[in-house]
Formats: C-alpha cells, structure tokens, sequence
C-alpha cells in the first residue's frame, strides 16, 4: 500500500539526514511529503491532510492536528521528549505515539560539556577560569541522555551522582554513578544538570528552595526543557548571587532581566541558546530521523510497536 509520511519539522533537520529518511521511505515504497521550516501552524494543519504517518521534532501535535490528519495512523517524535505531543487525543483517535530514545544522547551530552567549558573558562575572557577535574556533578534524571554526560565527565576525572525516581539506587550505581536518595540531595553538589522530562510534576519543579542548597560556584545546566525551571526563582538567585551560574539550552521565556540581572558582559554565568541546539548535529539528525522512519516502516508492515512501549514504561515507575 502506497503510504504518505510527512516530515513536519519547524527546526529542519540537516539535508544529509533528509535524504537518509528519503530513501528509508523510499524503499519501502512509501511517499515522503516534507514541510520543513514552516512559519504557522496553519501550514501544519494543510500539510497533515491525507497523511498517514508523521515524523516531527519538537512540533506541537495536539487535538487540532489530529483533527486534521484523518488518515493518520502513526506519529514518532525523532527525539527523547514528547511532551510536544498530546497523548490523550493519540489514544482517543488510535494514533500510535513513538519516541526515538537515546538517539539525540550524545549531541546534547557534547554540548553540555562545551556550555561548561565556556562557563568554567570565563568565556575566554583572557582571566583565570577552572578546571573540571574532581568537581562534582549531579543528575536529576538517569536516562540515556545523563548516561552520555557521565561518561564524558567520568573522561573528565569528576565524581557523578545521580537521582532518577524510576531507577533504583543499585542500578545507578552499576552504571558508575553515586546514588543520592532525594531531588534536594542533588543540590548539594556544584554542577547540576537536569535530565527529566517536562511533566505536571516536573514543570517549574527547580526552584528557589532547591537552587539556594547549591554550594559556591553552583551551576545549573538546563538541557531538558526550559518550563522545568522555575523562572522567576532562578532569576532571583542569579540577582542575590554572583557566583551562580545557569547554562541552559534555549533562553528562559523572559530573557532581558536575566542579562541585566547577572550584567554578564562575558557570557559565562548565563549561557544559553536561541533555539533548542542540543540535537543539532549531523550525527543526531540522522539518528533520530532514520529510527523515526524505521519505526513507521516496522509499524506498517510488521505491526511494530517496540519503542511506543518505551514511551509507556517511561511513564510508569520502576517499582510498580
Ligand atoms: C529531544 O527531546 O530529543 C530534544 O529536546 C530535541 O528536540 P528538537 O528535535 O526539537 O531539537
């Protein structure tokens, strides 16, 4: 059966990685209807028409969309997060929801590291940064994108700690990483670096009273969602103290206080990106958008639908 996948993405993906999804859709004799870089969710809602499956990326698909997409069977998110994707309204019209996970890993583990760098060596300022060597740093979050970080920071020589509520503390610590018992015991350590997904239990869940535990140089890496933080409390803490650090992946929603608040000429205690970079690399662009094809080629012909019980047991913790 000749099926039409659209590639809606309003951040494109790299051209090598396009033609890679092209020819995976190819193959199985499928059409792929590309709208790449639209400007309006009208464009979305006229492309979704008639197609079968969807690849996006951080591209909002709510009831709307799927009122449109009468015909849509299956949508994969080429990325880890999907809160992008409203799964009730999947669930309620038998849309298949799937996520690539750890595709993206290390394209955001790299660029956690290079904020870091920056932030360590005063943005290259020409005075005395430090170094990473033997500090010490916390996840919030131990999925595959934390696991690439600390591998990379274990290369560092720094000492890992981690917390995830769906992973019990003997598996954190196989993997290398000491276990802490709690969210605020995180807190205790300099860098923190978050890794959960924006949920209603997550969203604005980094707060004052967690971020005034952090100990001197404390250094919040936010390249999970931006909505996780909670914005006016972070500003307050970068405004009470100058030796506080936040380097994000994408700019809190408000931008303007917070550069007048840490006056950062340098651009070493407040980093951040326009747009979300972390999965902006050749290498993840192909990952992702090649598993999300492959996924909807498996789907359709084989029934697969392995990676949408990983968004499942995502949801479910560990212990249950
Ligand atoms: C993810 O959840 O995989 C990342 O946040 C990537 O998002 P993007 O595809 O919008 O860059």
């Amino acid at each position: 059966k000749n099926r039409t996948v659209l590639l809606a993405t309003e951040k494109a993906f790299a051209a090598g990685a396009v033609a890679k999804i092209e020819t995976v859709v190819k193959e199985a004799k499928y059409t792929l209807k590309k709208l790449e870089n639209y400007k309006s969710k009208d464009d979305l809602l006229a492309a979704v028409e008639g197609v079968d499956a969807m690849i996006i990326r951080s591209d909002i698909v709510d009831a709307a969309v799927l009122e449109k997409a009468a015909q849509l069977k299956i949508v994969v998110r080429a990325g880890a997060g999907y809160d992008n994707i409203d799964l009730k309204a999947c669930e309620a019209k038998s849309v298949v929801a799937m996520n690539t996970p750890g595709q993206n890993a290390n394209a955001v583990a790299e660029l956690v590291f290079g904020m870091m760098i920056v932030s360590a060596r005063n943005n290259f300022d020409g005075t005395s940064g430090f170094e990473l060597v033997n500090r010490e740093i916390a996840f919030y979050g131990f999925g595959a994108v934390a696991r690439a970080v600390h591998k990379l920071a274990v290369g560092f020589g720094m000492k890992s700690f981690a917390y995830d509520p769906y992973i019990p503390a003997e598996k954190i610590k196989e993997m290398g990483a000491e276990p802490v018992t709690s969210v605020a015991g995180l807190f205790e350590h300099q860098y923190v670096s978050l890794h959960v997904p924006l949920t209603e239990e997550t969203k604005a869940s980094i707060n004052k009273d967690l971020l005034s535990k952090m100990p001197k140089g404390g250094t919040l890496i936010n390249t999970a969602r931006v909505e996780v933080v909670h914005e006016a409390d972070m500003l307050e803490i970068l405004k009470v103290r100058p030796d506080f650090c936040y380097l994000c992946d994408v700019a809190p929603k408000d931008i303007e206080p917070f550069k007048a608040a840490v006056g950062d000429k340098f651009g070493k205690r407040l980093i951040f990106t326009k747009k979300k970079m972390g999965a902006q690399t050749a290498e993840a662009n192909d990952n992702a958008g090649v598993a999300a094809a492959n996924q909807i080629v498996g789907f359709f012909e084989k029934g697969e639908t392995a990676a949408w019980r990983v968004v499942l047991e995502v949801l479910q913790p560990a212990d249950e």
